[in-house]
């Protein structure tokens, strides 16, 4: 018997988890999407409160009305987008923002574009809601930066969304503000929605951010708390959009999860209203790793650009397969770069969301392949 629906049977488990499983427990393991930090303590102390003040029941759909409040104030401050605590979705992840989104607003059959290369789930998720993803492809001699022109050659009488994320996994890439202005007009003169992933924003070093939704009324913003707070085990992110939009996801988001749990609401909250110290030190930290990343890289003969956000490299190598066997056979961990889309073939990620020792033995691992 088959048991798997037809929609389903052709989606992919993740390439990143299956590395996993081939590496040692001792590995160095480069293959980590998520901060190696521990939660803040603060953090941790509001969610052991309210679990001892008994906080363990369902919140709205749509979040606890103080943690929706400290988003809009957040998206005022940081990404200059005016909304009301009704036009935000606090979800199960930027995952669960993502699959709700594209369940709610794309038919069957409809073209939604996402970045090549890029984050695994998008092509997978647009699969599951029965329309086709479509590749914007980037460019190396870019910087894998998307650009108006990349996103207008990837259109089709059919497109519905364009999903963009900035900063990007795998290659660390920040699009610039006028990027954002022009695709934002472009979705405006074209009726497209466009789904922008923000949920390395504040893993950013030289570069400042910019929403769509500031631009845009036909753009979705998605966020959480797994990379700027290291909460990727607590399972919490949100979305922010027009009415219009809102009203329709909240269906797939109501029915699939209910809500995203109390107390994980109330340490986010925290997270948000309290000082972002933590963020600072994190983000100075992860500037480090990829500095002496990107310098022992180059200094192998191993090119690759200085990424301006997120916590990935994305080198060159000329033969990735047997590259990283033999990482593996060193102890070391990496990704293929064609795991994340065509454009990614002739690429290797390496996350240096590991400590900055590590990543020090790791390089020598690394060179020692090199030289031989
Ligand atoms: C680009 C991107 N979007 C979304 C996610 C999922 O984040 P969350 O843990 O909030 O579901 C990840 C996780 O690796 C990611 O890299």
């Amino acid at each position: 018997m088959q048991y798997g629906a037809k929609r389903v049977l052709d989606i992919n488990l993740s390439q990143v988890r299956k590395m996993f499983e081939q590496a040692s427990p001792t590995a160095i393991n480069l293959a980590l999407g998520e901060p190696d930090f521990d939660t803040p303590p603060h953090i941790i102390e509001a969610l052991k409160d309210a679990l001892t003040m008994g906080e363990t029941h369902y919140s709205q759909n749509k979040g606890l009305p103080e943690l929706r409040k400290a988003i809009v104030q957040k998206l005022k401050k940081d990404n200059n987008i005016n909304t009301t605590m009704d036009d935000i979705i606090v979800t199960v992840g930027a995952s669960e923002a993502l699959y709700s989104s594209i369940n709610a607003l794309i038919n069957p059959g409809d073209d939604v574009l996402i970045p090549d290369p890029g984050f695994l789930s998008y092509q997978e998720v647009v699969k599951i809601a029965g329309a086709n993803a479509i590749p914007v492809k980037t460019y190396p001699e870019n910087g894998f930066k998307t650009t108006i022109k990349d996103v207008e050659n990837s259109l089709t009488e059919n497109t519905k969304a364009i999903i963009i994320n900035s900063p990007c996994n795998p290659t660390g890439a920040v699009i610039e503000k006028e990027d954002v202005k022009a695709i934002s007009d472009l979705a405006d003169d074209k009726d497209i929605i466009i789904i922008s992933d923000e949920i390395y924003e504040k893993i950013i070093y030289d570069k400042k951010h910019y929403s769509f939704q500031a631009y845009t009324d036909n753009a979705i913003t998605i966020n959480g708390f797994s990379k700027s707070y290291a909460m990727t085990g607590l399972r919490i992110g949100y979305l922010s959009a027009i009415p219009e939009m809102i009203d329709e996801i909240l269906k797939i988001h109501q029915y699939n999860v209910a809500c995203v749990d109390t107390p994980t609401q109330i340490a986010a909250t925290d997270a948000l209203v309290k000082s972002q110290q933590c963020v600072t030190d994190m983000v100075a930290e992860f500037r480090k790793r990829r500095d002496l990343v990107v310098k022992s890289l180059n200094e192998m003969g191993l090119e690759c650009i200085r990424p301006d956000g997120a916590f990935y490299v994305f080198f060159k190598c000329d033969n990735p397969d047997e590259f990283i066997q033999k990482a593996l056979k060193e102890d070391v961990v990496l990704v293929n770069g064609n795991a994340f889309g065509d454009m990614g073939e002739g690429y290797i990620r390496l996350s240096y969301a590991q400590s900055y020792d590590n990543l020090e033995r790791a390089m020598r691992r690394l060179k020692k392949i090199v030289e031989n």
